[in-house]
C-alpha cells in the first residue's frame, strides 16, 4: 500500500513536470527591442514591463524569477535554485551558479534503511528532501553585478501578484487539482493553494504569506530570506517534520560565478553551464559526437540521424553518471568530457545495422583522472544583451512543502544526488561516487541555459526542464535549427526522444519518430518507450536583420512577449 502511494506521488510529481497539452498556436513571433520567452504568460508581461520601463535582460530575468515564483508554483520559487547564462551585448560571457546545496547535518547514507536500501521517498517528499535554496542569493548577486535597476521595483511585480492574486489558466487549475491530496497530506495546517472546491480556470490565487516574504526580500535583500523572520519561519517549518536546515545553513548560502563552457558546433560557439551542471559539458560532448555526420541530409528523425544521435546520448550519459558531480568537491574532467577528438572517434565505433546495448557501454576511463518541475526563460534586451535561466524546485511542486507562515515551496532537490550507487532517481539517472551527498555539496543538476554565437554575434538563446530530459532537448533545438533550418517556434514544437543510457530505451513524445523508421530501428535492437510530453523548451533567435524570433512551448502555457 506505502509503496502504492509513492508511486501514485511519483507519478504525479514527475507526471505534471511532462504536461498534457499540445493545443497552443505555434505561430512564430518577431520583435524589434526586446523579447521574453516564459512558462507563464504573467511573467513574461513582467519581463517585458521591465524592459520597456529601461531594464537590461538580468533586471528583466531577476522579475520575472520572482513573478514566476507567485503564479507558476509548480517550478518558480524562491525555495529552489537554478542556473542563469548571460552574454553582454559585447560579447562578455558569464554564468550564475545559484544551485541548492546539501545542508550541514546532511550525510552519505541519509536516505538509506538500516539495511542500507534507498528509501528514495525521502528524497522526494517532506522537510528532509529540500536543499538549502539559491535563488534569493542568485538574484541578489545577478543584481549586484550586472543589475541596473532599483532592486525593490524587480521585486514589486511579484508582491502585486501574490497580494492581489491572479486569474490562473485551465492547465493551472488541473494541476492545482491533481495534487491536492499530496499538499493536504505534507501541509496538515494548509496552504494557499489547498482548498475543498474544485480549482476552475479563472478562478484567483491570492497568496498574502508569500507576498510578506517577498516585501521582506524586497526591503533587505538577502537578509529578507537568510536570516530574520524568514530564517525562523524555515527552520520552524524543518522541526515540523524531519528536516535538518539550520540557520547557519540557511545564513552560509553563497551563489557562485563560474565561468561558462563552450564548443564549436558547424561553426557556431555553443556556450553553456559548467558543473555543478552536467549540462554544458554533455551538450558539447553531443554535439561533438554527431557533428561528422550529415543529419541535414539524412532529414529529421531519419532512421539513420536517429541512430547517430541516440548512440551519441548513451555514451555521453554513460560518462555523465560517473564522472560528474559538484568540482567544489570532486575533480570533474572537463577537458577529457568535452574532448573533441574522443567524442568523434568513439563514435566510429557504431555499428548502423545493430543498437549497442547500453550494458556495453561504459563510462570512459581518463588517465590520471579518479575517480515537472523546473522551468526555463529566455530574455533579450534591446542592447542584445541576452539571459538564458533555468530554475527548479527538482519534481512539481518541490518536496511539496509550504514553509508555513513563509508561504513558498521547498525544494526536493536532494534527489538529484545519487543516495545510493546504481539507484535511479526520479528521473531515472544513476550516479555513484562523484555525485554522492556530503555536507555543503551542490548535487549534480541536468539544467542546460544556452546561448549561441554565429559569426561572433548572439544567435541564439535556449533551454528547457524537463530533468535527465533537458540536455537532449536543447542539443535537439540547437540541431532543428542548424541542421534542419527551423524557425524558433518550429524548433520549440518539433516532437522530441531521449536516450538517456539507463534504462536502455528510447523515450519518445506520441508524434516523434515514423512508425516506419520506428520498425526498422526496433529490428536493429532499439526499444522504444512512449511517454508523454519531453520538455518545455524556450527559444529566442537573433535574425540576421536584428529582429528576435521566438519560440515558446506549445506543450505548456508558455508565451513569448516582447516589443
Ligand atoms: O537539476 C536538475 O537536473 C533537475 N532538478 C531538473 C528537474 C526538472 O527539470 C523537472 N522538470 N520537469
Amino acid at each position: 500500500m506505502k509503496i502504492l502511494s509513492h508511486l501514485l506521488i511519483a507519478f504525479l510529481l514527475f507526471s505534471s513536470c511532462q504536461n498534457s497539452n499540445n493545443q497552443h498556436s505555434a505561430q512564430t513571433n518577431e520583435f524589434e527591442h526586446g523579447a521574453v520567452v516564459a512558462a507563464h504568460p504573467l511573467a513574461s508581461d513582467v519581463g517585458v514591463q521591465i524592459l520597456k520601463e529601461g531594464g537590461n535582460a538580468i533586471d528583466a530575468a531577476i522579475a520575472v524569477q520572482f513573478a514566476l515564483a507567485v503564479v507558476y508554483p509548480n517550478a518558480g520559487n524562491i525555495g529552489g535554485g537554478g542556473f542563469m547564462l548571460y552574454r553582454s551585448h559585447d560579447g562578455n560571457v558569464d554564468a550564475l551558479d545559484f544551485r541548492e546545496k546539501a545542508p550541514e547535518k546532511s550525510d552519505k547514507d541519509m536516505y538509506l534503511d538500516a539495511d542500507g536500501n534507498a528509501i528514495t521517498d525521502l528524497s522526494l517528499y517532506g522537510q528532509l528532501a529540500a536543499g538549502v535554496p539559491g535563488t534569493v542569493a542568485g538574484m541578489v548577486a545577478a543584481h549586484e553585478k550586472y543589475g541596473s535597476m532599483d532592486w525593490k521595483a524587480l521585486v514589486a511585480p511579484a508582491i502585486k501578484l501574490a497580494k492581489e492574486g491572479f486569474q490562473i489558466t485551465s492547465m493551472q487549475a488541473a494541476e492545482f487539482n491533481k495534487h491536492q491530496e499530496l499538499f493536504s497530506k505534507l501541509n496538515v495546517d494548509g496552504a494557499a493553494i489547498i482548498r475543498s472546491e474544485a480549482w476552475k480556470e479563472g478562478d484567483v490565487f491570492q497568496q498574502p504569506e508569500l507576498a510578506s516574504t517577498l516585501e521582506r526580500v524586497a526591503n533587505e535583500g538577502r537578509d529578507g530570506f537568510y536570516k530574520g523572520e524568514t530564517a525562523d519561519h524555515i527552520v520552524k517549518e524543518m522541526q515540523r517534520g524531519n528536516g535538518i536546515m539550520s540557520k547557519a545553513d540557511l545564513e552560509n548560502y553563497q551563489a557562485v560565478w563560474r565561468k561558462p563552457v563552450e564548443g564549436m558546433y558547424r561553426g557556431h560557439r555553443v556556450i553553456s553551464m559548467p558543473p555543478p551542471s552536467s549540462g554544458g559539458a554533455a551538450l558539447i560532448a553531443l554535439l561533438q559526437s554527431v557533428e561528422l555526420y550529415p543529419l541535414t541530409d539524412w532529414g529529421f528523425q531519419s532512421d539513420s540521424a536517429v541512430r547517430v544521435i541516440v548512440e551519441a546520448e548513451r555514451r555521453v550519459y554513460a560518462d555523465r553518471a560517473t564522472h560528474m558531480g559538484d568540482p567544489d568537491f570532486h575533480r570533474v574532467p572537463m577537458k577529457e568530457l568535452m574532448d573533441n577528438d574522443r567524442n568523434k572517434a568513439r563514435m566510429k565505433a557504431i555499428n548502423f545495422a545493430k543498437a549497442t546495448p547500453s550494458s556495453e557501454v561504459l563510462a570512459s576511463k581518463f588517465a590520471g583522472y579518479e575517480s515537472e518541475e523546473t522551468t526555463h526563460y529566455c530574455i533579450v534586451d534591446k542592447e542584445g544583451n541576452a539571459v538564458s535561466l533555468t530554475t527548479t524546485l527538482n519534481g512539481a511542486y518541490g518536496a511539496g512543502v509550504w514553509v508555513k507562515g513563509a508561504g513558498f515551496l521547498l525544494n526536493n532537490e536532494m534527489d538529484d544526488f545519487s543516495v545510493k550507487p546504481g539507484v535511479p532517481n526520479l528521473y531515472g539517472l544513476v550516479g555513484g561516487k562523484a555525485n554522492a551527498i556530503a555536507p555543503n555539496k551542490r548535487m549534480l543538476s541536468s539544467m542546460t541555459p544556452t546561448i549561441v554565437e554565429k559569426e561572433g554575434k548572439l544567435f541564439m538563446v535556449v533551454g528547457t526542464p524537463g530533468g535527465s530530459t533537458i540536455i537532449t532537448s536543447v542539443f535537439q533545438t540547437i540541431t532543428n535549427v542548424i541542421d534542419y533550418g527551423m524557425n524558433a517556434q518550429e524548433s520549440v514544437s518539433a516532437s522530441r526522444f531521449h536516450h538517456q543510457w539507463l534504462p536502455d530505451q528510447i523515450d519518445v513524445e506520441d508524434a516523434a519518430i515514423k512508425a516506419d523508421t520506428r520498425k526498422s530501428l526496433e529490428q536493429a535492437g532499439y526499444k522504444f518507450h512512449e511517454r508523454g510530453n519531453i520538455g518545455r523548451v524556450e527559444n529566442i533567435i537573433v535574425l540576421p536583420n536584428g529582429k528576435l524570433q521566438t519560440g515558446a512551448d506549445p506543450r505548456g502555457d508558455d508565451v513569448a512577449r516582447g516589443y
